[in-house]
């Protein structure tokens, strides 16, 4: 059972504070910690640890960085043949503040994560043979848009999480392609045009996103909850964990990988979205990123005690 995921690679600088800084304003006092990071290396290394094969695919700089972590991917276990590298490009870096309610605040320098090309996608052997292709846009929308037409021609299962937050509506021949779609509250409402704020209003704007061509909407909604639109009447609210959060960093891309995971051992989608919440309730109870990924072990724990 493999799983394909496609995306970006950063290195991520932390600081936690009190609270985030205003425009103009410096808070002192802060704690740093540095990890690897990036949408698509935090879905590539979550899936692993959750116990499928996973090629990733993307673009590091030459430099340190670079080499680390495709290190720590070798390490991780993932099949690192398409981990391309590029000249006169850094590799990814990202500035994340992190304040006491758990809320964050990135900036990111996407660096070679921009030079992932589609040529890059055609280099990828056996596509056949991955079961769920997973990706996001921390990478060119070219490189996404010639992904999905792949996909599509092999009959591959593709979740696109919309993350970051695109300042437009998605190509229509992207979200035709795309199996499943995964925004969160923000993303949503600059896909469906609906601005959203409670459970009602995700349902409007999965409504208007499904009209623009959508087929399978999984809106993500912290707290509470992620709303399931699929081809039967209505949407279903699958409740989160309650949990005591630290660091919200990384959880809607681990929510991803064990979404990936989950329909990759053929869960229907209703169980796979809890299992992706089980394990994103854990990450946001650690720190950082990829480090807080959760192994299967203590998802199945975590799903058997509450
Ligand atoms: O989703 C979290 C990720 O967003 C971080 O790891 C950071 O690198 C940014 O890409």
């Amino acid at each position: 059972m493999k799983i394909l995921v496609v995306g970006s690679s950063n290195t991520d600088h932390f600081i936690r504070l009190k609270s985030l800084p205003k425009p103009g304003e410096t808070v002192s006092g802060g704690i740093y910690y540095s990890g690897l990071g990036g949408k698509g290396a935090n879905q590539a290394v979550a899936a692993r640890r959750l116990g499928s094969e996973v090629s990733f695919v993307c673009k590091l700089g030459k430099d340190a960085q670079g080499e680390a972590a495709r290190q720590s991917f070798e390490q991780e276990g993932l099949d690192t043949s398409y981990v391309f590298s590029t000249d006169g490009l850094h590799s990814g870096v990202a500035f994340i503040l992190v304040d006491e309610q758990a809320e964050n605040s990135i900036a990111v320098a996407a660096g070679a994560n921009s030079d992932l090309m589609p040529e890059d996608i055609d280099r990828i052997g056996n596509i056949q043979d991955y079961r769920v292709i997973l990706t996001s846009l921390e990478i060119p929308m070219e490189t996404v848009r010639h992904l999905s037409g792949v996909a599509r021609r092999h009959g591959i299962p593709l979740i696109l999480n919309p993350a970051p937050a695109p300042k437009e509506p998605l190509p229509p021949d992207i979200l035709a392609a795309a199996t499943i779609v995964t925004p969160n509250e923000t993303e949503i409402s600059t896909l469906s045009g609906v601005p959203v704020h409670d459970e009602g209003t995700a349902v409007q704007a999965a409504s208007a996103f499904r009209a623009l061509g959508a087929r399978e909407i999984v809106v993500t909604l912290g707290q509470k909850g992620a709303l399931v639109s699929d081809g039967r009447p209505g949407t279903e609210m699958i409740p989160s964990f309650s949990v005591p959060a630290i660091d919200t960093t990384g959880a809607g891309d681990i929510f991803n990988a064990a979404l990936a995971v989950g329909l990759a051992e053929r869960m229907d989608l209703r169980k796979a979205v809890r299992f992706a919440a089980a394990a994103s309730a854990i990450s946001v109870t650690r720190h950082g990123a990829m480090p807080s990924a959760p192994f299967r072990k203590e998802v199945e724990h975590f799903l058997a005690t509450h």
